[in-house]
């Protein structure tokens, strides 16, 4: 996407681009102060703010983050149990190496391999990449048709095999929140399975969307009601420093019985890939923790402006909750998606998005992915665009 912008550019075209989930709205002030004041305090420190650390972090960023998640989820997080990451990709990665992995229990032996990892489509591109990586097998079931989490079909794709579902709220494509409800009910079932084969089930909750909710809605963790949960997240949209990847894990403090043989294994499955975190951004969330954020109500007003425009030009789907895209089904004009880009892509000011099938199932081949990681201005060509694409046709 990146590169067929730049190509559009290079035409001499002015293309609005509302395909990528790259952070327009910038850091808030105390991400700036802080940065600012750690590194003049580091020029004139006799000690090396910015050599090696621990792998699974510094000591103090893990007790500041841990102390910020236990505010938000009631549990009793240390530091023990956050392990920083670069960005929740590499979060992703090590949380799928460890459920794929055998692991090598106390007693000396191996628990068997276990290499199915669930997950809900329409879901993040990237996903199927981190679980084959992995040499897991992604096992994909559908969300209901709201984009719920669908709690009825993860059932019946349970096996002896599972080893972690990965589920995603606020989710990336379509901006659903799952309700706690069904979380809940998730958590029984797993417990149930759990039981039934002697194995731990992961639940891979990753969130780094969850301090982007609108107005009127709220975020549910399963972490209260699954103890076997590795929180996934990174300050990547909420502090908007995507670039500078800086994520972490954070195990369930409940987590006790094979608990830290996989805090172990996650810090190793970290160390192996990319050392650890990087340095700067973590001394700053030391200093300012993960509350912050930028003026993140942009993005849904945003969403908000192309929400009534695309409703207005019958495209289908339910109003996005949290983050910062929408995703919709074309209205029936279109013969496909394709000739949809078709259009979408003629003239001076062509159209970028992320087409539907994109995200992990054929199912949404008609649907196409808008985000509202654009100034107000591009948003408003994209409204031009969408309305004279829609009307020609
Ligand atoms: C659902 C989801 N998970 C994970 C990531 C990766 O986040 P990060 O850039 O912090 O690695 C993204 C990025 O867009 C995402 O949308």
């Amino acid at each position: 996407m990146f590169d067929l912008g730049r190509a559009f550019a290079a035409e001499g075209k002015h293309p609005i681009d509302l395909s990528l989930g790259n952070p327009t709205v910038k850091p808030p002030t105390a991400y700036y102060d802080a940065l600012q004041n750690i590194l003049t305090e580091s020029r004139s420190s006799l000690l090396n703010a910015h050599a090696y650390m621990p792998n699974a972090g510094y000591p103090a960023t893990r007790a500041r983050v841990a102390a910020d998640v236990a505010k938000r989820f009631g549990l009793p997080f240390t530091g023990n149990d956050i392990i920083m990451t670069v960005g929740a990709a590499n979060a992703l990665d090590a949380s799928l190496r460890t459920a794929i992995e055998p692991v090598f229990l106390p007693d000396g032996t191996i628990r068997t391999r276990q290499d199915d990892v669930i997950v809900t489509a329409p879901y993040f591109v990237e996903y199927d990449h981190y679980i084959k990586q992995n040499q897991g097998r992604v096992v994909v079931v559908h969300a209901t048709d709201q984009f719920m989490l669908n709690v009825d079909a993860i059932e019946v794709v349970l096996s002896k095999y599972t080893a972690a579902i990965l589920i995603n709220s606020p989710n990336n494509p379509t901006g659903a929140v799952y309700d706690e409800q069904s979380l809940q009910k998730l958590a029984r079932i797993l417990q149930k399975k759990e039981q039934e084969t002697g194995h731990t089930i992961a639940v891979i909750e990753d969130c780094p969307y969850d301090q982007l909710i609108f107005q009127g809605h709220t975020f549910a963790s399963i972490l209260p009601y699954y103890k076997h949960t590795l929180y996934v997240t990174s300050l990547s949209k909420s502090l908007g420093i995507a670039g500078e990847r800086i994520g972490f894990i954070a195990v369930n403090p409940d987590w006790k019985d094979d608990g830290e043989l996989v805090r172990n294994a996650l810090v190793a499955n970290m160390r192996t890939r990319v050392v650890n975190a990087p340095a700067l951004p973590q001394r700053v969330i030391e200093r300012i923790g993960i509350l912050h954020t930028g003026e993140i109500r942009t993005y849904e007003k945003r969403i908000n402006r192309l929400a009534d425009v695309l409703k207005e030009l019958h495209f289908r789907f339910p109003t996005p909750q949290a983050a910062f895209y929408l995703f919709a089904e074309l209205p029936p004009q279109f013969a496909d998606e394709k000739e949809f880009r078709q259009k979408a892509h003629e003239g001076n000011e062509p159209l970028l998005y992320t087409p539907g099938a994109a995200f992990g199932s054929s199912k949404y081949a008609r649907y196409v992915r808008f985000s509202a990681c654009a100034s107000d201005e591009e948003i408003e060509r994209a409204v031009g665009k969408l309305r004279a694409i829609c009307h020609r046709n």
